[in-house]
């Protein structure tokens, strides 16, 4: 059976995070060969155990020679550059935005915000000269809600939405889509390495009652990656069981 993503070449950074790791097997189930991209080694065991299709990388996404090298890598390994995932994140520290280290906004806003850009930056030249691309970057709801404690990680996925949006605008007669997902809580590490309150009280404030699984991400990020969103771009798509729609 024709896989969806048959014959394209992937780049998939936080590849290491659960969110990551289940769109990598997702394009690989569905016939594209993936860079799996990450600062962490659990990317070295997912691409050991899907073989061939799969190649790990270890960049740092807010390195601009490094984001370059995890580009080339694709070309480098398959010929091609057709998906890009724009996911890698941290999340910083809970601490009021009167009391919020300067430092940490840095760091936060340079994975978060500056790694998409690179990200972008690199791959759509690229992609303009193989005649077109998809590029799906991870935001979040935090792009659309407050969320108290968390000025820095807010600040960059609105700055990942609005990326998205002008990339898209910019290059959407060239054959280069650009849309992100904007995910609720999701059963991550970045989640369950907040204080069991904080969790428990997005469950109880979501409509569905849960948090969502990594493998509903990558159902989302595969249609956005495949040309069956064709007509798709510069959209952000909730997929947060409804939380931002109460
Ligand atoms: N889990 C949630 O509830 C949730 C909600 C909304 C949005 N998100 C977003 O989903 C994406 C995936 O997050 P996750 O939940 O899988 O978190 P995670 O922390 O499990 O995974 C993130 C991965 O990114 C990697 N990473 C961090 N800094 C990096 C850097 N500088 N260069 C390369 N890789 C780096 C980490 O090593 C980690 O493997 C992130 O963009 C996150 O902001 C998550």
């Amino acid at each position: 059976m024709a896989g969806r993503l048959d014959g394209k070449v992937a780049v998939v950074t936080g590849a290491g995070g659960a969110m990551g790791a289940a769109m990598v097997r997702r394009f690989c189930a569905e016939g594209a060969r993936v860079v799996a991209v990450d600062v962490n080694a659990a990317k070295d065991v997912l691409a050991d155990e899907l073989g061939e299709r799969c190649v790990s990388f270890t960049a740092d996404v807010a390195s601009s020679l490094q984001v370059q090298a995890m580009l080339q890598t694709a070309l480098d390994r398959f010929g091609r550059l057709d998906i890009l995932c724009n996911n890698a994140a941290v999340q910083g520290y809970l601490r009021l935005t009167g009391d919020y280290e300067v430092e940490e906004f840095d760091r936060v806003m340079a994975v978060n915000a500056r790694g998409v850009f690179l990200g972008m930056r690199y791959a759509i030249p690229i992609m303009l000269e193989l005649g077109g691309g998809s590029i799906v970057n991870t935001a979040s709801m935090a792009a659309k809600v407050a969320f108290p404690q968390l000025v820095a990680y807010s600040a960059s996925k609105g700055a990942v939405m609005m990326m998205t949006k002008n990339a898209a605008v910019e290059y959407a007669d060239r054959g280069i889509r650009v849309n992100c997902f904007c995910p609720g809580s999701i059963d991550t590490a970045m989640l369950n390495n907040m204080p069991q309150e904080y969790i428990d009280a997005v469950i109880a404030a979501n409509p569905v009652k849960r948090v969502g699984r990594p493998e509903e991400i990558a159902d989302l990020a595969l249609f956005l990656a495949s040309d069956e969103s064709s007509f798709i771009t510069g959209t952000e798509i909730m997929i947060d069981g409804g939380y931002t729609a109460l």
